[in-house]
């Protein structure tokens, strides 16, 4: 099967990339290296079977006659950072929303019929259901990348109504794991290594989220995507991704700490929230994903663990 993967140098990215290319797929991947990384791909890019295009997607229009034959597209590329929309209000409009729309036109114009969609649970705001549900009404967005993201939905859902396409949105709560650059495990372990006496952390250290391994999540990529080319699955899914475990800010930053045997003195910034716009509880309510056969394998806290090993030795060559 012939795939295009955007975003494919980025956490997600170069380890579906990984994965596809495994299972013997033909690969077409574009970033435009913001985020991501040429070492994250460094496998990948000695593998015939992959052709790496270095392109921002707003000139996905440039690209047609190299995309023409793709089955699937695997839509990754986004400001994947959810806590900085206000510093830069366009920015999550323009990479997140915008980009997409572009996208679709393009998968339009050459009739590619199947998209795989990395949506968020941040859509949901600040829910009263928990664990949350796809059909859950959405209160209100509480962050400019939620707001992009939900905005991004809607024309998925209406160029599957319009044209006849298939999507999955898939709606995953934070993913840890090897090549995870953002996020509070990644803050912690920077912070710890530069001063280990005191580690600040965001809100009062209450927040209960969810998170699941990176392997989880491409697993649960494939499983869909087989769905959408066998169309098991037709018009637009939204489906949630995560586990059915939460833990708190506190105890993830006591396991960072024990795997790094530190012992700092925690300090909190106060108030329930980490950031404008944090969801201080985030549980989706897995169940549909579960139906396609699907299931989370590594628990929350040997996410952590492995992660915290991976962004200390990161860390520690790149600085
Ligand atoms: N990691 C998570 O916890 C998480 C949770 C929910 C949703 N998501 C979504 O999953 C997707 C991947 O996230 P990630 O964690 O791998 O982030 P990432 O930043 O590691 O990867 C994003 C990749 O897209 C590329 N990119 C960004 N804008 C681009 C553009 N305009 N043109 C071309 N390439 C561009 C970046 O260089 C990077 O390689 C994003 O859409 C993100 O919103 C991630």
């Amino acid at each position: 099967m012939k795939c295009l993967v955007t975003g494919c140098a980025g956490f997600i990215g170069s380890n579906l990339l990984e994965k596809l290319l495994g299972e013997g797929h033909s690969v077409i991947g574009i970033d435009n290296l913001s985020t991501g990384k040429l070492d994250f791909m460094s496998e990948s890019l000695n593998n015939n079977s992959f052709k790496f295009i270095k392109s921002d997607l707003k000139d996905i229009n440039n690209l047609i006659s190299k995309i023409e034959d793709v089955e699937i597209v695997y839509h990754l590329a986004a400001n994947a950072d959810v806590r900085f929309g206000l510093n830069n209000p366009s920015r999550d409009l323009t990479e997140n929303t915008i980009n997409t729309f572009k996208l679709l036109e393009a998968m339009r114009e050459i009739n590619i019929k199947n998209i795989i969609f990395a949506s968020t649970g941040s859509i949901y705001g600040n829910t009263n259901e928990i664990p949350t549900v796809e059909s859950c009404s959405f209160p209100s967005q509480t962050s400019l990348y939620g707001a992009s993201k939900v905005s991004a939905e809607a024309f998925l859902s209406a160029y599957c109504e319009g044209f006849k396409m298939n999507a999955v949105s898939c709606r995953f709560v934070s993913l840890l794991g090897p090549r995870y650059t953002h996020g509070h495990v990644f803050d912690f372990v920077k912070s710890l290594i530069k001063d280990s006496k005191e580690l600040f952390i965001l809100g009062d250290g209450k927040q209960y989220k969810s998170y699941f391994h990176i392997s989880d999540c491409i697993n649960a990529i494939m499983i869909l995507s087989k769905n959408l080319i066998d169309k098991t699955i037709e018009g637009f899914l939204p489906i949630n991704l995560g586990t059915e475990e939460g833990i708190s800010v506190e105890q993830s930053a006591s396991i960072i700490c024990s795997v790094l045997n530190k012992k700092p003195k925690f300090v909190f910034s106060g108030g329930s929230r980490g950031w404008i716009g944090d969801n201080p509880n985030i549980q989706l309510d897995i169940s549909r994903a579960k139906s396609f056969g699907w299931l989370p394998k590594k628990s929350i806290k040997e996410s952590i663990e492995e992660t915290t090993l991976w962004v200390h030795n990161y860390l520690v060559k790149n600085i």
